[in-house]
This record gives structure tokens, sequence and C-alpha cells, in this order.
């Protein structure tokens, strides 16, 4: 059939009329959710609500928030769920901000993980929980906030970090708080099991940043100690959280040998995997960006390679997308006093190379069987 001239001109103007939509869902195609879901992995990242005790305020950024809606299938705030957010003292109890960042991950279709429920670190403790000074106290109060939190969020949060940092990597041993002091290994088991009560239908996580090196041996020997009391002791923990915030120097080999023993042996007592706060550290990279950013790459592409292959990881989540929103601005500074590259996306919102080998790790992983929760 011959087409006129007439019709051959309108269906170049259809043609020039559906170009953008096919540019645009090619580029959808390419978002690193997208690539992620295509193997059975949800890709996420941090976002921060700027509340007190947090430096970013990435969710007040309207170019963030597109970031966030174009690459991520799963959010986690970045402090608003921590208890000295939510209760700094014993008279407050304020889930504002964490529901701000809730209603934005609903309107948007996302799921929400929760971080953190008890971040057993003297540190990071509000003063009256770390002057708490009987044991009813400590139990009454993780029973009551916990249940408090976990009823408010029920099935809205996907995935939990219940218990956040318990171990003292110096010597793999529970860290000495009030909860630790007071109830001893009960401290993380009331924690669960009322996780488990309250949102019967989250994952439920350990969370920490154990790692491959020499110096992490005794941190690794520990979780996986936990892990195997909390199996015995049938405590519902469901998946080991890797925080990932790693330097920019690939394994060695005997660092891939203890790494891959660690997850074998986490993954053989069935747990989950999951990469909770990655990003990549350049304290000590040069200054030119161009290397920075090219070796940031490399190590991010190297270790989500390593990471990729272990079927149990199904979540992947950043420490923030846009470099100076990173935490770890604030966090040992570089000595050239120039911002850090961490983060997939620089500070004009352009992706950057970690990015594209983000990216191209999501597409060489092998592909993981179905979620098991929609
Ligand atoms: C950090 C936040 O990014 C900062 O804004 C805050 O001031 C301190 O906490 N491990 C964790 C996270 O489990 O909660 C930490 O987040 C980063 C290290």
């Amino acid at each position: 059939m011959r087409t006129s001239r007439r019709e051959f001109c309108a269906m170049l103007a259809g043609a020039s009329i559906l170009a953008p939509t096919f540019d645009l869902h090619a580029k959808e195609q390419r978002s690193l959710k997208a690539l992620a879901a295509k193997k059975g992995i949800l890709f996420g990242s941090a976002v921060g609500a700027g509340t007190s005790g947090s430096l970013t305020g990435s969710f007040s950024d309207p170019e963030y928030l597109k970031i966030l809606k174009d690459e991520c299938a799963i959010i986690v705030p970045e402090n608003e769920l921590k208890s000295y957010v939510i209760s700094p003292t014993s008279d407050k109890f304020d889930l504002e901000p964490g529901d701000r960042i809730a209603a934005f991950v609903r309107n948007n279709r996302m799921k929400l993980r929760g971080h953190t429920l008890l971040w057993n670190h003297p540190e990071y403790m509000p003063k009256w929980l770390a002057e708490l000074d009987s044991a009813t106290a400590a139990r009454e109060y993780l029973l009551r906030y916990i249940q408090r939190v976990c009823s408010h969020y029920g099935d809205r949060i996907y995935s939990w970090d219940v218990v956040n940092e318990t171990l003292d990597p110096k010597t793999g041993e529970l860290r000495d708080t009030s909860f630790t002091r007071l109830l001893g290994f009960d401290a993380l088991r009331i924690s669960y099991e009322t996780a488990k009560e309250y949102a019967p239908r989250a994952q439920l996580v350990y969370n920490d940043y154990m790692s491959w090196g020499a110096d992490h041996e005794k941190h690794r020997a520990g979780v996986l100690k936990l892990l195997e009391q909390f199996r015995s002791s049938k405590v519902p923990v469901d998946a080991l959280g890797i925080q990932s915030h790693i330097g920019n120097v690939p394994m060695d080999e005997t660092q891939r040998k203890e790494w891959k023993a660690f997850l074998d042996a986490v993954t053989a007592m069935d747990y989950r995997l999951l990469i909770t706060e990655f990003d990549v550290g350049d304290k000590d990279l040069p200054t030119d960006f161009a290397t920075r950013d090219a070796r940031v790459a490399a190590a991010a592409k190297d270790y989500l390679d390593f990471m990729l292959a272990y079927r149990e990881v199904d979540q992947v989540l950043c420490w923030g997308m846009v470099d100076k929103y990173s935490w770890l601005q604030g966090f040992k500074p570089r000595a050239d006093g120039t911002a850090k590259r961490s983060t997939p996306y620089d500070d004009a919102y352009k992706a950057k190379p970690m990015r594209e080998a983000m990216a191209a790790a999501f597409e060489a992983a092998p592909k993981r069987r179905a979620l098991p929760r929609s």
C-alpha cells in the first residue's frame, strides 16, 4: 500500500509528538529502581527532614525529592525515627517529622524502611534513657515505646532496623548501655518481640557496620554470635542490615575470603541481607574531582558486584543521593577542606560515575526470587 504525501507528513508529526514519550520511557527503564527491580532488588535512599540532631535537610529540597521519585522505590528517614528525635526527653513523643516523610513515601507509592527502634549506642541515646536505673523501667520503656511507634506506622513500614549497632566493635560483646546493663540480651529480645507483636508484617532487621578489614574481626565474630543467639533463643529476626559506609580501596584477596566466610555463615543461618546505608568515603583521595569520582565509582562497583552475587540481598539503600546532604560532610573532614563526593549525585544534581557504576552493578547482578511481600 502506498502512503500518500499527506499521510506521510501526518506520520512524521505523530512520531515527533511521541518521541519525548519514548525518551521518558527509556529514562524510566534506566532508573536505578527499574534496573534493580529487574533483578528482584528494591533500591532506595535515606532522606532527612532536618530536625534537631540531624545534619541534613534534604527533604525540603524539591530537586532532591525529584531524584528520589525518579530513582527510588524505598525510602528511609535518616534521623526522624530515632529515639533522640521522637523522644528526646521523657515528656516528649513526636512522630510529626517521620509522618511527613511517610506521607511523601505513600503519595509516591514507594516503600518505607524504619530506622531504628533501639540504637543501643551510648553516644546516640537521649540522656534520660542513658540514666534509666532499674530493669523494670528499662523493660517498661522498651515495651511502651516500641508499641507506640510500631502501632502508629503498622504495615506502612516494610522493614524495620529494630536494633542498631548493639555490639562494641573492639570486643564483639554487647555495648555497655543502660539497657544491656539492666537487661542484658533480654533488651534485644524484648525489642524484637514487641516489634513483631505490633508490626507483624514488617521485616525485622539487625543493623550494624561490621566489614571485612582485619580490624573488624572481633566485630564480625560478635555479629555471628549474636545472630546465632537470636536463632537459638527464637528471637524473631529476619535479616542482617549491612550499613556499607565503605572506603575507596577495593578488598584484597584475604579480605574477600574473610568477608565471604562471614556472609556465608550469616546466610547459612537463613538470614536475608540488606545494604542499608551505602556511601563511599573519599577522605584520602586526591582533590581532583575526576580522579576522585572514578575511584569512588570503581569501589562502588567492586563492592556491589561482590554483594549482589548473594541472592539474599534484596534491598540496597544509599545513605543520601546528593553529596551536599551526606552525613560524611560532617564526619572526619578531608584535609584539603573540599567537600566529600560520596553519593551518586553531585551538588548540581548531576549523576556522577558512582551512579553509573551502581546501574552497571544492578545490570550485572543475578536475578533473585520474587520479594516475599508487596
Ligand atoms: C547519622 C545521620 O546521617 C546523621 O545526620 C546523624 O547526625 C547521626 O547519624 N550509622 C547509622 C546511622 O546507623 O543512623 C547514622 O546516621 C550513620 C551511621
